[in-house]
């Protein structure tokens, strides 16, 4: 059984994909990490779009700028706010928060399977309404691509900033 961290460490943005499906069952599962996540008011103002259709997938790859791997997923989600009118008091639109937290668990849930995923933020937002049937006064704030991995999904040393750079005792440094 993998711990928090273990996961956190073994998740990163997987861009090639083998062909294996990924079951109901399994898609199940981890949509229930963003089912259980937390959001503003607990209003839960979400939908997630689950794409397997095969020409679907491949118009998505258009909509993502041609980033091939899209059309490579067994499975790419759309993470949809179906309330985006609501900013909070510190003046950050909710759904912006609350979509990211539960794409978040998803790719956390999904790494724990070993199944791989890479978040998708370039894509054009009109057209992936237009595509997937999403209404208007909706926003799709993400899409994420799952699959499994050519290569297995292991921890590894990420390029990140060192603590010292991002850490801030008390006040803003
Ligand atoms: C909000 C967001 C949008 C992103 N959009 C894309 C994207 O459109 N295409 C892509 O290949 N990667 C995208 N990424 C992946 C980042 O490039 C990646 O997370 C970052 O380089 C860190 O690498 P890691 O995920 O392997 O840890 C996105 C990540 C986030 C969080």
């Amino acid at each position: 059984m993998l711990m928090f961290m273990d996961i956190v460490r073994k998740r990163k943005s997987v861009r090639n994909y083998t062909d294996t499906p990924i079951s109901d069952e399994t898609l199940r599962e981890i949509l229930e990490a963003a089912r259980l996540a937390p959001s503003a008011k607990n209003l839960q103002e979400w939908k997630f779009i689950v794409v397997r259709d095969e020409q679907t997938k491949r118009a998505l790859v258009e909509v993502a700028k041609g980033q091939r791997f899209v059309g490579d997923a067994a499975a790419v989600i759309a993470g949809v706010a179906t309330y985006t009118t609501y900013t909070m008091t510190n003046g950050v639109p909710a759904c912006h928060v609350d979509l990211a937290i539960a794409m978040e668990h998803i790719a956390l849930a999904a790494a724990e399977k070993g199944i791989g995923t890479c978040w998708i933020g370039a894509f054009y937002q009109e057209r992936a309404k237009e595509l997937l049937g999403v209404p208007d006064d909706c926003l799709v704030v993400a899409l994420m691509t799952l699959g499994y991995p050519e290569e297995e999904l292991v921890p590894e040393k990420k390029p990140r900033k060192s603590m010292e750079e991002i850490l801030c005792w008390e006040r803003y440094c």
